[in-house]
């Protein structure tokens, strides 16, 4: 009986033990799952800082490329577009104008009544979404896709939106890529950005494209501007609030235009205008500077993209590439540092799988526990039962990408203001920026940090004549107002 006893107690000790070491093993591993996973995001973080001296290199560096890029054509990697536009709405425009707005995912149609100087607007508009596989297709097949959109739009006009008898419709359409302008109405592509690319368009006049492709359809309509989406964003802002004087634009791309003395254009070889000011499309989005933070997950972001060495500045700061930065952040924790567990998730290798609105809805979380960021791990990567530690980090490095985006943002708005010699003036000088684009509009955290940035920068009094305002689909309007201002019946009745 004794030994029987001794036996079972052996047995059981023996047990504990190795249970016992289990859980100190399962610990250790753990906290070395754990404790890489910390490195990993310090090093994250101490890539990606943006202090604010490193804010003012990038200022400044975007200050002389802007000089560079207008010297000369090919001067600067900032493309520094002319585009025609030299003269802003004055809010005297009248008429029906149609405007079409293609930049993205998503594109949209607009009609707009312009009621004169009572700058009474009103306007219809239908949205549309590119099927992927004409993003990347042939040239006729979107252009197609979309005058037969536009032709559809056109058939539903009704009583409120008159067109005057035997005139034809007038279009200005905002072409959300970079164009080299031959005149208000005409322009080649020069390349694709934000996931499209159709070869064969390159170096192609867009307008003439449009044109050929609306005829298919039968539809007789005429373009009489073709704009970046930041110049119709200026466009319209400047119809609201004269002291507009430059647009920036956060979606899915991001950009920027301005007004410039087109005497400070040494690259304008054209009749000096009237007003003495042309809009530029700057093509920030391609800026790229040795003072910004780019990290190894930006490098091969880039390598493995359509349009790899392009767009850097872009590719670090807008709508279509934050979810991805941080995507390609979690791939490598839960790679070296188990932090969904010993298996990867599937999901989490795809590119573009975890898109920004995910992450901004994360980050956003306000929750005490999280839950928003444990569904969405669920919903987008299938992953279950995440700690509270593992959703906290998830948060933080949402924190550490759009910190980083939103600051720099901030930085080359100084650029601009610094260009403008708008960045140290304490006069009572009004400047106005009009920002559009989803990624601004949605994303607080990102907004917020843009303009605490831009005070933090510029210091309270300069700051407080600096006001951003939010253009909501400005665009648009925009290109409808510089359809007007160029319509070919400026000048007779009615017009
Ligand atoms: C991309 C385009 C640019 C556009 C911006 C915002 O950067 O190249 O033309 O303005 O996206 O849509």
């Amino acid at each position: 009986m004794r030994k029987a006893a001794v036996g079972t107690a052996l047995v059981c000790a023996a047990t504990a033990c190795a249970v016992a070491a289990l859980i100190v093993r399962h610990r250790m591993k753990n906290s070395s799952r754990w404790s890489r996973a910390m490195a990993i995001l310090k090093e994250f973080e101490e890539k990606c800082a943006t202090p604010i001296g490193k804010l003012w290199m990038v200022a400044d560096a975007m200050a002389v490329e802007m000089h560079a890029g207008l010297a000369s054509d090919g001067g600067s990697k900032l493309k520094m577009l002319i585009s025609y536009v030299d003269n802003l709405p004055t809010g005297y425009e009248k008429g029906l104008f149609y405007a079409l707005d293609l930049g993205g995912t998503n594109f949209r149609v607009l009609r707009v009544q312009l009621g004169g100087k009572e700058k009474d607007v009103k306007q219809q508009a239908m949205e549309a979404i590119i099927p992927p596989h004409l993003m990347i297709g042939g040239s006729n097949e979107l252009f197609d896709f979309i005058a037969a959109k536009l032709a559809e739009f056109v058939s539903s006009e009704s009583g409120d939106f008159q067109l005057p008898a035997g005139r034809q419709r007038e279009l200005g359409f905002t072409f959300s890529f970079p164009v080299r302008q031959t005149s208000l109405a005409s322009g080649t592509l020069i390349k694709w950005t934000k996931g499209f690319s159709i070869d064969e368009m390159i170096g192609e006049d867009v307008v003439s494209e449009l044109t050929k492709a609306m005829e298919r359809q039968g539809l007789d309509m005429r373009v009489t501007a073709l704009v970046n989406d930041t110049v119709g964003t200026l466009a319209g802002g400047r119809y609201s609030d004269k002291d507009v004087v430059s647009a920036v634009i956060l979606g899915t791309g991001t950009n920027a235009a301005y007004v410039e003395k087109a005497h400070a254009i040494p690259k304008w070889h054209g009749l000096l205008p009237k007003s003495g000011e042309m809009v530029i499309n700057m093509e920030w989005g391609n800026f790229r500077s040795s003072h910004l933070p780019l990290t190894d997950y930006d490098l091969s972001l880039d390598a493995e993209s359509l349009n790899p060495g392009e767009q850097i500045f872009e590719k670090i700061i807008s709508g279509m590439y934050l979810g991805e930065i941080l995507r390609r952040v979690l791939l490598r924790l839960a790679e070296e540092a188990s932090l969904f567990g010993d298996v990867v998730p599937p999901t989490l290798s795809v590119p573009f799988s975890l898109r920004t609105p995910v992450m901004s809805a994360m980050h956003h979380d306000s929750s005490p526990d999280l839950r928003v960021v444990e569904s969405k791990l669920k919903e987008i990567l299938g992953v279950v039962n995440t700690s509270l530690k593992t959703r906290k980090l998830v948060v933080e490095l949402c924190h550490i990408i759009a910190r980083r985006g939103a600051r720099l943002s901030a930085a080359a708005i100084v650029g601009i203001l610094k260009k403008q010699g708008r960045d140290t003036s304490t006069e009572k000088q009004r400047t106005v920026v009009a920002m559009d684009g989803g990624l601004y509009e949605h994303y607080s955290e990102f907004s917020e940090r843009l303009e605490g940035t831009l005070t933090e920068m510029l210091g309270e009094t300069v700051a407080s004549t600096v006001t951003v305002t939010r253009a909501t689909d400005g665009s648009g309007i925009g290109a409808a107002l510089l359809a007007a201002s160029h319509s070919q019946y400026l000048g007779t009745e009615e017009s």
